[in-house]
């Protein structure tokens, strides 16, 4: 296993180029089993999930070319409609194969995905969802067995917003005879992009983006090209480390309008955040003023920025006050942020966070993706060393991190774990 170690201290200046975004080309690859043909998806992240759901569609009979920056799909030829389990508890998004295998043959079995290290993250409103399009739905030995002669379209409320709900209703919807309607859809920009490439292979869908998704099927869908949109997660993590590092970088390649409530909760900090065109600059202060954080669906404060921004408030001048109000456990970097001489105290689904002068360099160990950068941040903004392990975590959805990281001038490399 690797590690990464970081020599502290380093204002972060220079350039930075975001990739695609792991959360949209993962439903974005799934959705190519609706579209029989070639699929060329473009400006593809680098990371070891995409390569999952790559090992997912070969698994359903996918013939695929590359697996760098353009992917080449092609969905002729599907003969399977099984995802095991070994693939699911590696990427629990590839329970987004159930509705589009529902859609195109009327059969699916896939595993579900058990439980996660931020929270139980049932499944339960994406089948509640298929059943109400008409599916027959059977739970046995840890599979989801799945039946439909055809979908058909129906009005579906979500009791709490689901990014990975509506991605799955969207696209069983797109073929199902007559309209659906998704309310309480969720309204990442994800979505949004996967609505956007269901579209051009000729779906017809209105309103992604807000709470009301209405969905006319259609007969079929054909092959596209599509290029995936930029990583605002990724994105708002460099925004994060040169704020924590006092640093002044310009990220090349981002959409700033997907992080609003993340850049008033910087500028409240006193970060300084400019943009021309797709460049946006980014300036730390001197020292960093605390700020109140609640995570929201979208457009909320995004749950997987909230790692991230408690590793700026422990070095932020006065007490923060941070809700995790998406997940059940994510908090797990708090153990790990404490070694640093972090001050946080957890209540319930509260962190009270109390800025300290210094962080200290400590051997930490990474639990989750976002959980592993914010170690990173906290290891930038600290006096002399951090060694991370466990970074498996990281590299599934940061492509290259330490490498942009040294690109702006941080002192970091990856080394083999002994
Ligand atoms: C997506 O997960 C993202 N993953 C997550 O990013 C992100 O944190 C999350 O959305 C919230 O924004 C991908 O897009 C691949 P949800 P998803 O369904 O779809 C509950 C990262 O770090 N729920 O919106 O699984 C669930 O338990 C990852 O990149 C049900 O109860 O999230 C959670 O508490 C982590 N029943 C809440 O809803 C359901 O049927 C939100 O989950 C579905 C969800």
């Amino acid at each position: 296993m690797d590690k990464l170690i970081i020599k502290g201290g380093k204002k972060l200046a220079g350039d930075v180029t975001v990739s695609g975004s792991k959360n949209a080309a993962l439903p974005i690859f799934i959705s190519t089993i609706l579209a029989p043909g070639m699929n060329e998806i473009q400006n593809v992240p680098f990371l070891r999930d995409i390569n999952t759901t790559i090992k997912v569609l070969e698994s359903l009979g996918a013939e695929i070319q590359g697996n760098g920056n353009i992917v080449r799909i092609d969905t002729s030829r599907l003969s399977g409609h099984e995802a095991t389990y070994d693939l699911v508890k590696t990427m629990r998004a590839s329970v987004l194969v159930l509705g589009p295998l529902l859609a195109r043959f009327g059969k699916a079995r896939v595993s579900l995905p058990g439980g996660c290290a931020i929270g139980a993250r049932p499944i339960n409103l994406h089948l509640k969802g298929l059943e109400a399009l008409g599916a027959d739905i059977t739970l046995e030995h840890g599979y989801v067995e799945a039946r439909a002669r055809r979908l058909k379209g129906a009005r579906i409320n979500f009791d709490i917003s689901t990014v990975g709900g509506t991605e799955q209703l969207l696209m069983a919807a797109v073929t199902a005879k007559g309209e659906t309607v998704l309310e309480n859809a969720a309204r990442e920009p994800e979505i949004v992009d996967l609505a956007d490439i269901l579209t051009k292979m000729g779906a017809r869908i209105e309103g992604a983006g807000t709470d009301t998704i209405r969905i006319n099927g259609v007969s079929e869908l054909q092959a596209v090209t599509h290029s995936v949109m930029p990583d605002r997660i990724e994105a708002g993590t460099f925004m994060t480390a040169a704020a924590i590092t006092g640093g002044d970088i310009r990220i090349h390649n981002m959409r700033l309008d997907h992080l609003d409530a993340l850049v008033f909760k910087l500028q409240d900090a006193g970060v300084e955040i400019t943009h021309k065109d797709d460049v946006v600059r980014v300036k730390g202060p001197k020292r960093i003023k605390s700020i109140n954080i609640k995570t929201r669906p979208y457009p909320g404060f995004p749950t997987d920025m909230q790692a991230q921004i408690m590793a700026l408030m422990t070095i932020a001048e006065g007490a923060s006050v941070i809700s995790e109000n998406i997940f059940e456990n994510r908090f797990m970097h708090v153990s790990e942020l404490l070694r640093f001489g972090a001050d946080i105290i957890v209540e319930g689904n509260t962190a009270t966070v109390k800025g300290v002068k210094k962080l200290s360099g400590a051997p930490v160990m990474a639990t989750d993706l976002r959980a592993s950068a914010s170690l990173i941040l906290a290891g930038l903004a600290s006096d002399n060393t951090t060694e991370v392990s466990r970074i498996y975590h990281l590299d599934r959805g940061y492509e290259a991190i330490e490498k942009k990281l040294a690109g702006l001038g941080a002192e970091i490399k990856r080394v083999k774990e002994d």
